[in-house]
């Protein structure tokens, strides 16, 4: 699909400009478009989770001492209370005590961010990051 394209002037302080191309170097962006569009994008994802009702995709990242009590349980039962949102798991044995879980999650926001909650809040997970984005569906 071709979508037709807008050119649009934007004012803005020279400073700001300047940092701003600075930061864009920093991040590889071959023009100042590419990055406005990914600024745009990047607000309007964050939006569709803030909405909470959307669908939305993300992984949840979970780093564990495995030894800890009850913790692998209860990490496999908050999964399976939400067996609709998990599309899939991964498991990384990182030393004699540490792992390291990917969960690849889909659904509405509110049911993920409950889900990374409850995985992060678990005793012994040491690290739980949530990182969120969206099936790309609606966005150019
Ligand atoms: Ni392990």
């Amino acid at each position: 699909m071709h979508e037709e394209v807008v050119r649009f002037g934007v004012s803005m302080e020279t400073d700001l400009l300047q940092r701003f191309d600075e930061r864009i170097a920093r991040q590889h962006y071959p023009t100042r478009s590419e990055a406005i569009r990914d600024l745009i994008r990047r607000g309007l994802v964050e939006e569709e989770w803030a909405a909470g009702a959307q669908d939305v995709i993300g992984t949840v990242t979970l780093v564990y001492d495995h030894h800890v009590r009850n913790l692998t349980q209860r990490l496999n039962e908050f999964q399976h209370r939400h067996a609709g949102e998990v599309i899939m798991s991964s498991h990384v044995h990182l030393d004699r005590h540490n792992c390291l879980e990917v969960v690849v999650v889909r659904g509405p926001a509110q049911r993920v961010r409950d889900l990374a909650d409850h995985l992060r809040a678990v005793r012994g997970v040491k690290h739980a990051t949530l990182s969120a984005t969206t099936t790309g569906a609606g966005l150019p």
